[in-house]
C-alpha cells in the first residue's frame, strides 16, 4: 500500500471512521491506531488526495506515528489522526469544520483533534463549537493556540544535542544547517537557529516565504533538490513526508538529519540505508513532539508557557538517550526509537491487564 506522499505502508489500526456530509462537502477519515495509553490524540490534516484509499493510508501512517510520539513524549494519550479531503471550493470553511467536529463528537472522546498541515486555530475554534474533544485553540483565559513554535523548539533542542554529541560542536555558530519548508515550524526554527549564528540554507515551494527568511536571517535559498544534496552539517526537513526515498537516499550529503516533518522516511529500509552511509537520522516522532505536548497540556488544562517549554526541553535528553542506545546496540536510530516506543506501549498494556 502507498499513501499520498509515496510511503510504503502496512499499518494496523484499531478503528477507522470515514465520514461524508453532502451539505458542507466534508469528506474525512479519522484513524485510531492505538489507545493503550489513553484516547487517541493527533491533528487534523487537510489536503488534496487522489483517492479515498490514499487518504485512509495517509491517516493510518500518521496515526501510527502519533502512537509512537505520544508514548516517547510520556503523554497519557494514544495515537490517532484525521484527514479531510481539500474541497474544491468550500461553501463555508467554518461549516466544513463544524461538520468535521460533529464526526469527532460522534466518537465520544475516543479521538481528540488539533491543527496539522492545512488547518488553523480558527478551524479548531469552529470544531470546538460542536465538540470539546479538540485543542490548539486560542483561549482568552490563557495558554493555547497554534503549537508550531513548540514543535520548532523541540527540533531545536534535538539539533543542539546532535551538534554537541554527534558533531562535537558546543555551539551552533557557523554550522551549515538546511531547512526545507518555512511554514509554522520551519520559519520559527530558522529564527532559533539564526539567534545561535548558524549558517542557514533554505527552500520552500512558496518563493515569498524563502525570500522572507533570507531577508531576516541572511539565509541562502536553494531548490529542495539542491538542499538535499548540499554538504550540510544538519538537514532539517520541515515540509511534508516521504522526502527520503530510493531515488535520493544515495545523494544526501548532510551528516545529520533532524526535522519536524512527519514520516520523513518512505520506508524503514530507507533509514537503514542512511545509517549504512553514516548519516544520523533522528526520527521525527521523537523530536517533533513539541506541538503535541503543547496541545495535550492545553487540552488537559495543565498548560502554561513555562511548563510546556520545560517539558519540550526534555526532547534533548531523550535524543541523547537514543544516541547512546544506537551506539550500544549498533542498529539504525529509527529502528531503535520504534522498539523503545513499543516497549513503553507493552508496559502500558501489561499494567492495564494486571
Ligand atoms: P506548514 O503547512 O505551515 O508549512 C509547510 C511549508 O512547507 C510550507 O511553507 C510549504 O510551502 C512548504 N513545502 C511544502 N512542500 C514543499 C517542498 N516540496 N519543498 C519545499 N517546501 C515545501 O506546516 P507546519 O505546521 O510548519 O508543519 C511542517 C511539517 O511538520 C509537517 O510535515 C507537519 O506534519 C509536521 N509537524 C508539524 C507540527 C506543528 O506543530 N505544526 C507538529 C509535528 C509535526
Amino acid at each position: 500500500m502507498t499513501d499520498a506522499d509515496g510511503h510504503d505502508s502496512a499499518t494496523r489500526l484499531e478503528f477507522v471512521h470515514v465520514a461524508q456530509d453532502p451539505v458542507t462537502g466534508l469528506r474525512a477519515c479519522i484513524a485510531i491506531h492505538n489507545t493503550a495509553r489513553g484516547p487517541a490524540f493527533g491533528g487534523c490534516r487537510m489536503r488534496s488526495y487522489e483517492s479515498e484509499h490514499a487518504a485512509i493510508t495517509d491517516a493510518a501512517r500518521l496515526a501510527e506515528g502519533m502512537t509512537l510520539k505520544n508514548a516517547l513524549a510520556g503523554l497519557p494519550f494514544g495515537g490517532g489522526k484525521a484527514v479531510i479531503f481539500q474541497p474544491e471550493e468550500p461553501e463555508s470553511r467554518a461549516q466544513l469544520f463544524r461538520a468535521f467536529g460533529r464526526e469527532v463528537e460522534r466518537l465520544g472522546g475516543r479521538y481528540i483533534t488539533a491543527e496539522d498541515v492545512g488547518t488553523t486555530p480558527e478551524d479548531m475554534r469552529a470544531v470546538n463549537s460542536v465538540t470539546r474533544f479538540v485543542s490548539g485553540i486560542p483561549r482568552s483565559s490563557g495558554f493555547g493556540g497554534d503549537p508550531g513554535r513548540f514543535t520548532a523548539m523541540g527540533v531545536f533542542h534535538a539539533i543542539r544535542v546532535a551538534a554537541r554529541t554527534l558533531l562535537d560542536q558546543d555551539s551552533l555558530e557557523g554550522l551549515q544547517i538546511g531547512v526545507q519548508g518555512l511554514g509554522a515550524v520551519g520559519a520559527e526554527l530558522c529564527a532559533l537557529l539564526a539567534a545561535e549564528k548558524a549558517e542557514l540554507w533554505v527552500s520552500d515551494l512558496v518563493p515569498l516565504r524563502a525570500a522572507d527568511v533570507a531577508d531576516r536571517w541572511g539565509a541562502k535559498i536553494l531548490s529542495s533538490e539542491a538542499l538535499f544534496e548540499a554538504e550540510l552539517d544538519i538537514l532539517s526537513p520541515c515540509a511534508l513526508g516521504a522526502v527520503f526515498d530510493v531515488a535520493n537516499v544515495g545523494k544526501i550529503q548532510a551528516k545529520v538529519i533532524a526535522g519536524a516533518a512527519n514520516n520523513q522516511l518512505a520506508s524503514l529500509e530507507i533509514g537503514d540505508v542512511l545509517d549504512t552511509r553514516g548519516i544520523w537520522y533522528l526520527p521525527d516522532f521523537l523530536i517533533n513532539a513539541g506541538g503535541i505536548i503543547a496541545v495535550a497540556r492545553e487540552y488537559l488544562g495543565t498548560g502554561s508557557e513555562r511548563a510546556v517549554r520545560d517539558e519540550v526541553q526534555m526532547i534533548g535528553p531523550r535524543v541523547e538517550q537514543l544516541i547512546h542506545m544506537v551506539r550500544k546496540e549498533q542498529r539504525p536510530p529509527a529502528r531503535i526509537a520504534m522498539a523503545w516506543a513499543e516497549r513503553l506501549l507493552q508496559r502500558e498494556a501489561r499494567a492495564t491487564a494486571d
